[in-house]
């Protein structure tokens, strides 16, 4: 499959003081997108940005925002996040886990006493075992009503439990870390999930989490076109070459 490789610098890594600044560091270097995560705490161990900030993003650059929600009942938000500016929104297939124990567990699994598992740890989350294909299509219907791209993610543990829902979406996003932070090391054994997905999928295959220009060449020949990258991006000096270097293949 011959898809130009597009690259997401993540804002996650950036110095929020001075984003604009942040911003035109992303449209000079050549990257393709700006990649915007979402975090509200209970399905990740984090708290990031709103609405708000993909507003301001919104009134400083004209690049596609493509935005992340790792967020609990993400069709709550939609519309918010669509007014804001966003182009692209993905969502997790683990907030539509058709399995989950009532009262919904907040992103992370239950011990055998059944309590929730200590959330404030790297390296862990959750996992999906029954994709609610109903709920999920609807809140791709209500992006997709707006006008705007979709994207579903998995977490690095879920199985590719999407295939019935492919053709519903334009963009897979395969986590290479546990999402909540930046700065995580690449999570090698994504890349069978990567070749598995390309197989049956002709749409945009995203890659988020430890992305730099040691690993981009092993995600890309696994099948992915789009790659995400937060603290390779800001943490390098020359961006422009940050950026051609992860475009190599
Ligand atoms: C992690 C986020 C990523 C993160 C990537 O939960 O979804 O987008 O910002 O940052 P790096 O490239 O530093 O792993
Ligand atoms: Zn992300």
């Amino acid at each position: 499959m011959n898809k130009k490789i597009l690259v997401a610098p993540s804002l996650l890594s950036a110095d929020f003081l001075t984003l604009k600044d942040e911003i035109r560091k992303i449209e000079d270097s050549g990257a393709d997108m700006i990649h915007l995560d979402v975090m509200d705490g209970h399905f990740v161990p984090n708290i990031t940005i709103g609405p708000l900030i993909v507003e301001a993003a919104r009134r400083c650059t004209k690049m596609v925002l493509d935005v992340h929600l790792m967020i609990e009942d993400p069709h709550k938000f939609i519309k918010a996040f669509v007014e804001a500016g966003s182009d692209i929104i993905t969502i997790h297939a683990e907030a539509y886990d058709g399995s989950r124990l009532p009262p919904a567990s907040p992103g992370f699994p239950r011990d055998s006493q059944g309590s929730r598992q200590n959330n404030l740890t790297k390296g862990v989350s959750k996992k999906i075992d029954k994709l609610d294909e109903e709920k999920i299509k609807e809140t791709l219907k209500q992006i997709k009503h707006f006008g705007k791209k979709t994207g579903i993610s998995l977490n690095p543990d879920s199985p590719l439990c999407v295939d019935g829902i492919l053709k519903d979406t334009d963009m897979i996003l395969l986590m290479s870390v546990h999402p909540g932070f930046g700065g995580q090391g690449f999570i090698e054994g994504v890349l069978p999930k990567i070749k598995a997905l390309r197989k049956i999928y002709s749409g945009d295959v995203e890659v988020d989490g430890g992305i730099n220009d040691k690993n981009a060449r092993l995600v890309i020949d696994a099948g992915a076109n789009i790659l995400v990258a937060g603290s390779y991006f800001f943490g390098a000096e020359d961006k422009k070459e940050a950026v051609r270097k992860l475009r190599i293949i």
